[in-house]
């Protein structure tokens, strides 16, 4: 991909790269936001489950969630306005990085609001200068660190959701202070899995005010695998060892990090 090609189509604010979507405007108006105290916020590095949740929130009998416009904003150390978010109930999710890199790969390479990339290994070099869209992965999760433990943050990790569907759904609902019976937790598990969402994602074409809409109105474009592990199939033995050096490196202090699973 040429700088050219990316400059055209990605900006920075705050020193992080955002698409078209995430306009200037938009960034510079989160100064004068303010968050409601029964707003709950979803909130992901890009491509490790953000429509999954969002579809599980939404399938809740009895939310009363209306789920809104993304704001996608990177590292939250560099907007001093989230600090505010952190009285309202969050909901964090986390992927393991390669699954996150590969599948932010293809969303580069099919969503016209990406720069077009040409090759894995290029990719990957961007990615792991946190030279793509919202930045690096590392910086995100790190700027969470330091709320693990809050009581209004509810963290996720992707694979566990992928392991035990209904367990982690009723992390959710219990969260979120909904009172859900059994069946309705294995229903919603149902109809949030993989399948169900990539065959009716055909169906529907969103509303770009809608969050299931992230950079683009085409959710075709959002369910490609659904994988645990699919990086196997793109990284070499170099790659693998040079990410999990920088990982080490970059993650040696972090609990977060220790959930994780390749
Ligand atoms: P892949 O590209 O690896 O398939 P986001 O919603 O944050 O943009 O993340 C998109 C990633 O989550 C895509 O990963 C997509 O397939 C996966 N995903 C979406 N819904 C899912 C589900 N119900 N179960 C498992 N993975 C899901």
């Amino acid at each position: 991909m040429s700088s050219q090609n990316q400059s055209s189509v990605l900006h920075k604010f705050k020193g992080i790269l955002f698409s078209t979507v995430s306009s200037e405007e938009l960034l510079n108006s989160l100064d004068s936001f303010h968050a409601r105290e029964d707003d709950v916020f979803l909130v992901s590095y890009p491509k490790s489950g953000t429509h999954w949740i969002a579809e599980v929130i939404e399938n809740i009998p009895n939310a009363r969630i209306t789920l809104t416009s993304p704001i996608e904003l990177g590292d939250m150390s560099k907007f001093e306005e989230l600090k505010m978010y952190c009285k309202r109930r969050i909901i964090y999710i986390i992927r393991n990085p390669k699954d996150t890199a590969v599948s932010l790969f293809h969303y580069y390479r099919d969503n016209p609001n990406l720069p077009g990339i040409e090759t894995w290994a290029a990719f990957l070099e961007l990615f792991l200068r946190g030279d793509v869209v919202y930045g690096s992965w590392f910086d995100h999760i790190l700027s969470w660190e330091e709320h693990k433990n809050d009581k209004n943050i509810l963290i996720i990790f992707y694979e566990e959701m992928k392991k035990d569907p209904s367990e982690n759904i009723k992390k959710i609902t219990t969260f979120l202070g909904i009172n859900v019976s059994e069946g309705e937790i294995n229903k919603i598990a149902w109809k949030t899995s993989f399948s169900e969402m990539k065959n009716n994602a055909a169906k529907e074409n969103c509303d770009p005010d809608h969050t299931v809409c992230a950079l683009t109105s085409n959710r075709n474009l959002v369910f490609r695998k659904g994988a645990v592990g699919d990086w196997i199939n793109y990284f070499t033995s170099k790659q693998k060892r040079v990410f999990d050096e920088l990982f080490t490196e970059k993650m040696k202090h972090s609990e977060l990090a220790r959930h994780v699973e390749d």
